[in-house]
C-alpha cells in the first residue's frame, strides 16, 4: 500500500475460479475487471491535475481527503475509497474452504467477542443491518477488536481504526449469483475468508498500536 500514482489495477491473488461454488467467476470478473478497475482509472483521472496529491499513498489520500476543496474531496473519497476497500476484500478471500483464525489473532477474537460464534454472529448481524449500499469491517480499534460499517467507499481509516477483512455488500458483489439472498452470499463468505492475510494485517496493526 505504499504505491503511489499512477495506481495500477493489481491482479487478484487467485484465478477467477477459485471462489466457487461460493463466488462463481462471472461475478468475480465484473467485480474485478469493471467495478475495481473503474475506481482505479477514476482515481488517477481524479489526481492526473494535482502533481502534490501524486506522491500521496492511498492511506495518506483517504486520511486526508476531508481537508481537499469540493469537488475534489468527494472524488478522492469515493475513488481512493473504492480503491482501497475492493484491495482489501479481495485479499480477504482466498479459498472455498472453511478455516479457523490462528494464533494470536484466535485467541484475541475469542477474548473481545466471547467465542469464535459469536464473533460470527455479530458480524453477520451488522451485514444484515447496514442499508443501501457499503462494507463491514474487522477492526483494530485501540486496542480492541471490533465490527464496524461504512456506507458507500468510505473506510474505518478516517475513524483511527485499522481494518483487518471487509466484505464488500454493493450487489455488484453478489447479485449475479445471489439475487436478494443476501444473507446467503454472507454466510458462505465466512468460508472464503483468508485468515492467514487477516492474521498478517492484525499482527502488523497490533505493532504500530
Ligand atoms: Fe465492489
Amino acid at each position: 500500500m505504499n504505491e503511489t500514482y499512477p495506481f495500477t489495477i493489481s491482479p487478484l491473488p487467485y484465478s477467477y475460479y477459485a471462489l466457487e461454488p461460493f463466488l462463481d467467476h462471472e461475478v468475480l470478473v465484473f467485480h474485478h475487471q469493471e467495478h475495481y478497475a473503474a475506481y482505479v482509472k477514476g482515481l488517477n483521472a481524479t489526481l492526473k491535475p494535482h502533481p502534490k496529491l501524486q506522491k500521496m499513498t492511498m492511506e495518506s489520500l483517504i486520511q486526508n481527503a476531508h481537508t481537499l476543496p469540493e469537488p475534489l474531496q468527494t472524488q478522492v473519497i469515493r475513488n481512493a475509497g473504492g480503491v482501497y476497500n475492493h484491495q482489501l476484500y479481495f485479499d480477504s478471500m482466498n479459498s472455498p474452504s472453511f478455516s479457523l483464525p490462528k494464533d494470536s489473532l484466535f485467541k484475541k477474537l475469542t477474548e473481545d467477542f466471547s467465542s469464535f460464534d459469536n464473533f460470527l454472529n455479530k458480524f453477520l448481524e451488522q451485514c444484515m443491518a447496514l442499508f443501501g449500499s457499503g462494507y463491514v469491517w474487522l477492526v483494530l480499534n485501540q486496542n480492541t477488536l471490533d465490527i464496524t460499517s461504512t456506507p458507500n467507499q468510505d473506510t474505518p481509516l478516517t475513524r483511527q481504526q485499522k481494518p483487518l477483512l471487509c466484505i464488500d455488500l454493493w450487489e455488484h458483489a453478489y447479485y449475479l449469483q445471489y439475487q436478494n439472498r443476501r444473507s446467503d452470499y454472507i454466510n458462505n463468505w465466512f468460508s472464503l475468508i483468508n485468515w492467514e492475510h487477516v492474521l498478517k494485517l492484525y499482527v502488523s496493526a497490533e505493532k504500530k498500536s
